[in-house]
């Protein structure tokens, strides 16, 4: 293998769930309106930049995507991955700003651990980390200064509406797509019961469901408030956090994954405060009192629901960042 005095380089970053999670009208462009609170939990990917063979002029400098995962579902390992499409955009950026360089070819490779189309923005967190890592590389290569947070939120919004979040992690308050936040106030850690399903759902498919159901006069539209979730957070007061839970999605998830109504029932039953829908599904998150019970009721509903998997994550964690002592490959 070549070697480069930059490369290999790695950013890890976290997987998200919704403490609320209110949807408003579809937009001109296909998106939707949100009021929503993010908050990003412990479960990880890692997604490293290792040194390939030359890119000729023009080329794509990223040739090719490997991925190691122990969860089921498919992640597109061609350009259509969202973290190849984030190197290609910093790569853009520096030429724009700085005019163009002789790079070596680059192959992405990501550790997988958060749940595939689950509803925990795990193709959008390989994009925030490809993000980071590629301005690290980027910036040393050029002998300039990194992007940072500030430079990469603009090319975060182009790559997907929970790009943003996923790369700036903790607890914020989102709205317009979800992509346009504020740190929200938080005291102590959260704990979490996570089980996810064998089979993803399509996020712009579980929008349409909703939108289907409040046409039909199904579910109703209610108008949102997240004032009683950030009164919990600031306090850190978890019973409170439990009663202020909710997501507009999860009606529309539970109507075309029934099976979804007796996961979450038996997470309360096995000792969760609350449990609900993350984001578009299919993945359940269980608030919990402490860390062992958010053990307990991962491995009992993981075990009687078969094929599902159950985790124990805390939350809020950190955004995307380097991973400085240890080098990939
Ligand atoms: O931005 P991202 O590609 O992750 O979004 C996937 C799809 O989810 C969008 O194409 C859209 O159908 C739906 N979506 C939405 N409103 C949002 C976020 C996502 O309708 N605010």
């Amino acid at each position: 293998m070549s070697t480069h005095p930059f490369l290999p380089v790695a950013a890890t970053v976290h997987a998200k769930i919704n403490l609320y999670l209110a949807v408003g009208a579809e937009r001109p462009d296909g998106y939707h309106d949100l009021t929503t609170v993010f908050q990003s939990v412990s479960a990880r990917d890692e997604v490293s930049l290792n040194v390939a063979e030359q890119a000729a002029p023009g080329e794509d400098v990223v040739r090719g995507l490997s991925v190691d995962k122990r969860l089921p579902g498919e992640v597109p390992t061609h350009a259509g991955n969202l973290a190849w499409q984030a190197v290609r955009l910093v790569v853009q950026a520096y030429r724009d700003r700085h005019g163009p360089r002789l790079l070596p070819g680059v192959k992405i490779h990501i550790d997988k651990k958060i749940p595939v189309a689950g509803g925990m923005a795990g193709g959008s967190a390989d994009a925030a980390a490809a993000l980071v890592a590629a301005d690290a590389w980027l910036a040393a290569a050029y002998g300039r200064e990194p992007l940072g947070a500030r430079g990469l939120y603009p090319l975060a919004r182009q790559l997907g509406a929970d790009v943003p979040f996923v790369l700036a992690g903790q607890t914020a308050f989102g709205t317009g797509r979800g992509d346009e936040l504020v740190t929200m106030l938080t005291r102590g850690q959260f704990h979490w019961a996570v089980v996810t399903s064998p089979q993803g759902l399509s996020t712009p498919e579980v929008f349409q469901r909703l939108d289907a159901m409040r046409a039909a006069g199904d579910v109703e539209c209610r108008e949102p408030d997240t004032q009683p979730v950030a009164e919990a957070l600031a306090a850190g007061d978890t019973e409170k956090l439990a009663g202020a839970l909710h997501n507009d999605l999860q009606a529309a998830a539970l109507s075309l994954r029934p099976e979804l109504r007796k996961i979450l029932r038996v997470g309360v039953s096995e000792g969760a405060l609350a449990g609900l829908v993350s984001g578009s599904g299919p993945t359940c998150v269980f608030l919990c009192p402490d860390a062992h019970a958010a053990d307990e009721v991962a491995q009992a509903v993981a075990a009687d629901n078969p094929g599902t998997r159950g985790m124990a994550v805390t939350g809020p964690a950190p955004g995307a960042e380097l991973v400085s002592a240890t080098r990939a490959d």
